[in-house]
């Protein structure tokens, strides 16, 4: 029997102080889009997102909408849930750090950690951001403020802690590192090295002030740190260490984080499961920030954009295209409504919509059978694609399949087939309508609905990754409109 590969990959989990924006939405787009292109090259895919519910941020924006806790993470968390299936996110999980099942694997994670002797108690004070849930140095901040969140006041924490011996695990983190090069994201690697080997301090992960969050079950007085509450989100959806589904997914294949969230998945996180005894994930992915003029999205800016509302007014593959275009991975891209309309009017419309649209118009009246020899597939550079999604250089591996477009485009404006008859038109549409279902089959992962609606119109079911080669035209022509509408700009 043939071995089926496995892929699991996550999303980080999102904080419910806010409500889905285009930045959340893009992590969720990145893994999704990954998630889709690993089953359409047949293999067992594993793909969980999810909600972060407890901490001060939590306890705050419930205080604030006169809600408790719970009733207040309970409806955040079912809009993300909601947005993500309205805009095709394929996820096979949702988990929520106030389900049990979550609870069970946090106290199982720390007697792990405890019995390994890597717990002990002890007294914190410093300073702490309540917008990044992370305890700071001087050194962190600028002009006495988070860099982060300039809006939020830095706390002053005093109090008896639990801690982790973090600073244990310092030569075992760089020799995992140098031993497993592809585990650190590469433009961040070298920052991560450096802090590393500068040092690490033992983490505070218990809050005796904070009441919303998991009982510690070394002392009842406190509860657990969010973060260390957070991270182990990864193996408690698979039903914990024991699960039948831990045993098929784990170790992650892929963490998909923003910049602003490395540290804890690619330091903190291993020490954690290095302690527990459990195998550490592959790779952790970093993304960079959606920046609207020029400033990150956030809750205290007010300047978060809502997917739905754009998905809404252009559909929600033309927003998944933009974000996943437009973003050079590991850099920052901002987000303009105007760049937007200027990849749906270009890319979607002239190069693809038209595309498909002139072809079918032509096929649909041909009434002979479509046959002829390929000409076209030498075009499609299918290795630059698989390797650009291995280094998750998403934007990279579209804009190949686009040039693929185009030069089907081109083909057509050389060959005329508007002029041609017969044989030589038979040959003609057979190439382009190859052509097209190729490329139905590359953007799938990336472009779910018009993918379907190419194959629709094909009048075939649709394909995977396997199917993407030239063979005997053999489907079922039906024209149906154009795949994308023109925005009129003034
Ligand atoms: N709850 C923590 C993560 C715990 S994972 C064990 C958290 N949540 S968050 O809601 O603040 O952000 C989660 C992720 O959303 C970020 O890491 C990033 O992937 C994504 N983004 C949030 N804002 C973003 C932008 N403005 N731009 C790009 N991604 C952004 O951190």
């Amino acid at each position: 029997m043939v071995k089926v590969e496995k892929f699991y990959i996550t999303t980080p989990i999102f904080y419910v102080n806010a409500e889905p924006h285009i930045g959340t939405f893009y992590t969720t787009i990145v893994a999704d889009t990954l998630a889709r292109w690993h089953r359409l090259k047949d293999e067992s895919v594993y793909f969980v997102t999810g909600t972060d519910e407890h901490g001060e941020k939590a306890q705050e924006a419930a205080d604030k909408a006169g809600m408790t806790p719970k009733e207040y993470a309970d409806s955040v968390a079912e809009k993300f849930r909601d947005t993500w299936d309205r805009l095709d996110i394929s996820y096979d999980d949702f988990i929520r750090t106030t389900d049990e099942r979550h609870a069970k694997a946090v106290v199982d994670i720390i007697k792990k950690v405890d019995k390994n002797g890597d717990i002990y108690k002890g007294d914190y004070e410093g300073l702490y951001c309540v917008g990044c849930e992370s305890f700071k140095t001087e050194k962190d901040l600028v002009k006495g403020k988070c860099p982060e969140h300039p809006n939020k006041e830095i706390e002053h924490v005093k109090e008896e802690t639990y801690f982790f011996k973090l600073s244990k695990y310092q030569k075992k983190l760089l020799d995992f590192y140098k031993k497993n090069p592809d585990f650190l994201s590469k433009k961040y690697s070298q920052e991560i090295i450096n802090r590393v080997e500068a040092g690490l301090k033992d983490l505070s992960i218990t809050r005796r002030s904070v009441k919303w969050g998991i009982p510690f079950p070394l002392d009842k007085e406190h509860v657990v740190y969010v973060w260390f509450d957070a991270l182990t989100n990864y193996i408690s959806v698979l039903d914990g260490p024991k699960g039948d589904l831990f045993k098929e997914f784990w170790p992650a294949d892929v963490h998909v984080v923003g910049k602003g969230i490395d540290w804890f998945h690619s330091v903190i996180w291993p020490a954690m499961l290095l302690s527990a005894g459990i195998e550490l994930p592959k790779r952790v992915f970093v993304h960079g920030w959606w920046l609207v003029e020029g400033q990150k999205i956030s809750k205290s800016l007010g300047n978060a954009i809502n997917p739905i509302d754009i998905a809404q007014k252009y559909s929600t593959d033309a927003l998944r295209y933009f974000l996943i275009r437009e973003m050079v991975i590991g850099e920052d891209a901002n987000y303009s409504e105007k760049k937007l309309i200027e990849r749906i009017n270009g890319e979607l419309v002239s190069d693809l919509g038209n595309l498909v649209y002139r072809v079918f118009s032509l096929a649909e009246k041909f009434e002979d059978e479509i046959v002829g020899e390929d000409e076209l597939s030498g075009k499609l550079d299918k290795e630059a694609i698989d390797k650009k999604m291995d280094e998750m250089d998403l934007a990279g591996a579209l804009e190949k399949v686009w040039e693929f477009v185009r030069e089907t485009n081109k083909y057509i404006t050389i060959k005329e087939p508007w002029k041609l008859k017969g044989e030589e038109l038979s040959n003609v549409l057979y190439n382009v309508l190859e052509a097209t279902r190729i490329i139905a089959i590359y953007i799938s992962p990336f472009l779910p609905q018009t993918a379907e609606k190419i194959f629709r119109q094909l009048g075939i079911q649709p394909e995977k990754l396997e199917d993407a080669s030239f063979t005997k035209f053999y489907g079922n022509i039906k024209k149906g409109t154009y795949l994308f509408q023109k925005i009129e700009t003034e």
